[in-house]
């Protein structure tokens, strides 16, 4: 959560910042911030609420060729404009802007800085306070920023201007993160390569506990023990219209429609000459060995974990359970003699998942991470990675992620099932080829989803989803799209299970979502939404080709009941997408939320 910036070459840095945070406002969107160097000293704008908001408030006459931004997703403080980044200490001699959480702020500031006042209510303004009182005790910039930072606890990922030397940008990271863009002339900051590809492609990896002297030609990054380490730039493969919404209205809207080809773009990456799936030899002697594997997750990617429990365990045969990273570190399970662990994150930098992964990795456990981002926190600390090739997903609510996520579990299974000796009827390459064109027919029918929000979600305040065995799954996504975006009150429930108690919530008119594309229960779910009728429930019922009934809403094209969630999620996508875009919701950015969640 929350993203930065920064800036040092020739040329405007206000403009190249402030296009660079509208990038980074997935990452938090309550307030944003500039600061802009030239020789009449070092100028900061900020705002609460959007880069917009900021933009408003920017003097366009004020240029510079230095500079650092801030986009905040508020941790400690109320969004405000006071406790908008960037922070300037008590002189306003330095300035800085930050991501992460620093857990002993509170400490901090008793022993080291009693008579400070300080100007906001955040963690981060210590930091650049304490510069500033390590800089008044005699000590250089560089001294002072890195005794700052062996003192703090937490995270972060920081950048620091000193009004008195704009040659010279400090910056360091932890936990959070954070990439040095190689420029011709100009080097930059980000926390995401997107937000400064207006400059370079050329990244460097900045790693934990690393601090970095940029200049315009010039980058050194050090150890906190002062020892200089030297990284080659990497090539950020990413295309700008990846990170444009085209002539899409929503982010959102355009990576539902990419989802076909994300499956088809997986498929082809993980594909031998000979048309078979073949995975890495090391992942696949990792999972082949072990004996009980265990998936780590939250939200969105939590609900792909349970269906990827399902095919690891009836395509390859092996035991998984499926955990949410924030709990299980609390709820440890007995574990196996030879676990496996499978963390799955979008973004790669969920703070709740690093924090399993730190541990097991201590317990010396092998961790396997599937990501979109595979230079991300969790692909590096894991043993392997497996890319799901989604392309940059930029709404806050994930969609191609999800799906990419199942199709990558598919394809693991199969080649965990091979090297197991298993025979297979199931070929990934040809049935994930049709879930691709079933997708694209979805796609296609936009109107008839948009039409079903209309009929169900106009006016409702809650909206139920149920399903059986596979359906199940989907609907606790169904139900997480629906309520993030449209702030709608939605809960998915195993068809069985509502009229243990929260049957009594259903009134007249209350709308019911079921899921109908599992053979074998398909009769008993049907039965469940004869119960929910009969008290008054609107029930609308998506059911698959084979198993349809008259009167249900929508029929969904055939796929494999194993990939069925797959297809059903794109209806429960753009449903929850009209319901949101009906309501006036800001789809792309709601309320209270950020992409990249890098806080406990
Ligand atoms: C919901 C959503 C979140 C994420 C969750 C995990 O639409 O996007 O629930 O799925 O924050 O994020 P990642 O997958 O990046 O670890």
């Amino acid at each position: 959560m929350c993203g930065i910036v920064g800036y040092i070459g020739t040329e405007n840095a206000r403009e190249i910042l402030l296009k660079g945070l509208e990038k980074l406002e997935y990452r938090g969107y309550d307030s944003a911030g500039i600061a802009v160097a030239n020789e009449d000293g070092v100028h900061v704008f900020k705002e609460k609420g959007r880069i917009a908001a900021l933009r408003d408030v920017v003097d366009a006459t004020v240029d510079g060729p230095v500079g650092i931004g801030h986009t905040r997703w508020a941790t400690h403080g109320e969004p405000s404009r006071v406790n908008a980044h960037p922070h300037q200490s008590e002189t306003e001699r330095f300035t800085l802007v930050h991501n992460g959480v620093i857990e002993n702020y509170e400490q901090l500031k008793r022993e080291y800085l009693p008579g400070v006042t300080q100007k906001s209510d955040t963690d981060t303004e210590v930091i650049v306070q304490l510069v500033e009182l390590f800089v008044t005790k005699g000590h250089s910039v560089e001294e002072a920023f890195r005794q700052t930072l062996s003192l703090l606890k937490g995270s972060y990922a920081t950048a620091l201007l000193d009004k008195r030397d704009t040659d010279i940008v400090y910056v360091a990271k932890n936990k959070s993160p954070l990439l040095i863009g190689v420029g011709e002339g100009a080097n930059v900051i980000a926390s995401d390569a997107m937000a400064m590809l207006q400059v370079t492609n050329q990244f460097v990896e900045i790693m934990d506990e690393e601090m970095v002297l940029v200049t315009r030609d010039d980058i050194t990054i050090k150890t906190l023990d002062g020892e200089v380490k030297n990284r080659a730039p990497y090539t950020a493969e990413l295309d700008a219209s990846d990170i444009e919404k085209g002539t899409y209205p929503h982010f959102m809207l355009k990576e539902i429609d990419e989802q076909p080809f994300v499956i088809r773009n997986i498929i082809q990456k993980y594909q031998n000459e000979d048309g078979t799936v073949h995975l890495d030899d090391d992942i696949r002697s990792a999972m082949k060995s072990s004996d009980r594997i265990y998936v780590i997750a939250a939200g969105t990617s939590y609900h792909a974990g349970l269906v990827g429990k399902q095919l690891i365990e009836k395509i390859a045969q092996r035991p998984v359970e499926v955990h949410i990273a924030s709990e299980f570190l609390y709820n440890m399970p007995l574990l196996s003699e030879n676990p496996l662990f499978i963390f799955i994150s979008q973004s790669g930098e969920t703070a709740d998942l690093r924090g399993v992964l730190v541990d097991v990795k201590k317990k010396g456990y092998r961790a396997l991470t599937i990501t979109n981002v595979p230079g991300s926190t969790l692909s590096r600390e894991a043993d392997f990675t497996l890319h799901t090739y989604g392309g940059p997903e930029i709404a806050v609510a994930s969609t191609k992620a999800y799906t990419a996520q199942m199709a990558v579990f598919t394809l693991l299974a199969v080649d965990t099932a091979k090297a197991s000796g298993i025979e297979l009827d199931f070929d990934p390459i040809k049935e994930l080829g049709i879930v691709a064109n079933a997708m694209e027919i979805l796609c296609d029918q936009k109107d008839r989803f948009e039409q079903i929000a209309r009929d169900y979600l106009s006016v409702t305040r809650n909206c139920f989803f149920i399903g059986r065995a596979a359906d199940y799954f989907v609907c606790l996504e169904g139900a997480l799209k629906l309520k993030e975006i449209s702030y709608i009150q939605a809960e998915g429930f195993a068809g069985g299970e509502l009229k243990h108690g929260t049957i009594a919530l259903i009134e007249d008119g209350t709308p019911v979502i079921a899921i109908a594309t599992q053979e074998h229960v398909n009769l008993s779910i049907r039965g469940n939404v004869k119960e929910v009728a009969a008290r008054g429930a609107n029930p609308c019922i998506i059911s698959m080709e084979g198993l349809e009934s008259e009167g249900d809403a929508f029929v969904l094209p055939k796929v494999h009941e194993l990939l069925t969630s797959l297809v059903t999620v794109i209806p429960l996508q753009l449903i929850s997408y009209y319901a949101a875009l009906h309501r006036g919701c800001d789809v792309d950015k709601p309320r209270n939320l950020a992409k990249s969640v890098t806080v406990e």
